[in-house]
């Protein structure tokens, strides 16, 4: 396991330096007009839309790929470096498909500038506050490569302040959706949504990328993505991934909307929410806490 990192300030956003070490790279980075960013703050759904897409894209042409190589090999991670393995850039630029799918948990403004000159098509995947506060703890717990959580009330606190890795939630969702206000090529998604009616989600997303898949194809895919599939998928549930302790809990954990429910006291909703509409005053942007 690697050393768990600390939180330092980075143009303005909380981060640690497995994020941060390649910087350079990073923002050099050489976009292909075709490539497809997922962008997400963490726990919002990133795992799930990467499956999808690459289901969309390579089921047909590749049949043996989903279960040949992890999803963080087939969607590198952008911005990470992790000591004895490749970095994110350097998995991208091995990769011989097309599309590329590369995935970032960069707020707006730290995306590299190729992607935006290049006209790259950009999926957008945002969670309520509240269910990805708690998801956002429990992988805290599980990741070596994040600082300690330390107990759920201090966490919370922290999460109202930015103080997480990736920085403030708030921040990250509405300075996506602000950008995507004047750029058609970004599909900003919901995980409220998702778990909705998967299949409705899947058609959006086709109707955003101009995929052909047939009716048959896209019910396979909705199918397969369903969480417990996911959940006993190696190549997908990261249990190859050595920076995670299983032990403390699951990455496919458990996949709801409404957990939140499960964690905060009535004083801490109540706390939360009142900071909420200060904080998203500005903003048409609106999340469902319960679908
Ligand atoms: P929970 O911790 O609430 O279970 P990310 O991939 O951005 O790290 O997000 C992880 C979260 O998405 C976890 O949330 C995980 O369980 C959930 N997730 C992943 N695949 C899912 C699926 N197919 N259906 C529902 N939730 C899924």
């Amino acid at each position: 396991m690697p050393p768990r990192a600390n939180l330092f300030d980075f143009h303005g956003v909380s981060m640690v330096h497995y994020f941060t070490d390649n910087w350079e790279k990073i923002q050099n980075f050489k976009a292909r007009p075709d490539d497809i960013l997922i962008a997400t703050y963490p726990k919002a759904g990133t795992t799930w839309a990467s499956y999808i897409l690459d289901l969309l894209y390579f089921s047909h042409k590749q049949p043996d790929r989903q279960t040949s190589a992890p999803i963080h090999e087939r969607v590198p991670f952008l911005e990470i470096q992790i000591p004895c393995f490749p970095t994110g850039t350097e998995l991208a630029d091995s990769l011989e498909t097309s599309p590329r799918l590369i995935k970032t948990h960069l707020p707006v403004q730290l995306v590299p500038k190729s992607f935006w000159e290049q006209n790259c098509r950009v999926v957008y995947v945002a969670r309520n506050a509240k269910d990805n506060a708690v998801s956002y703890f429990h992988f805290d717990r599980m990741n070596h490569a994040h600082p300690e959580p330390g107990d759920w009330n201090g966490y919370l606190q922290r999460f109202i302040e930015g103080k997480m890795v990736f920085g403030s939630w708030y921040d990250h969702v509405t300075g996506w959706w602000e950008r995507k206000q004047s750029h058609p090529n970004i599909h900003y998604m919901f995980f409220e949504d998702m778990v909705e009616d998967t299949g409705r989600e899947i058609n959006k997303l086709c109707s955003f990328l101009g995929t052909t898949s047939t009716a048959d194809e896209k019910e396979q895919i909705r199918a397969m993505s369903q969480f417990d599939n996911m959940k006993k998928d190696d190549m997908a549930n990261y249990s190859t991934v050595p920076i995670m302790d299983f032990k403390i809990s699951p990455f496919m954990r458990k996949g709801k909307v409404g957990d939140w429910k499960n964690h905060f006291t009535v004083a801490q909703s109540e706390e939360f929410d009142e900071d909420y509409k200060k904080k998203m005053k500005n903003t048409t942007l609106q999340f469902r806490t319960e679908v």
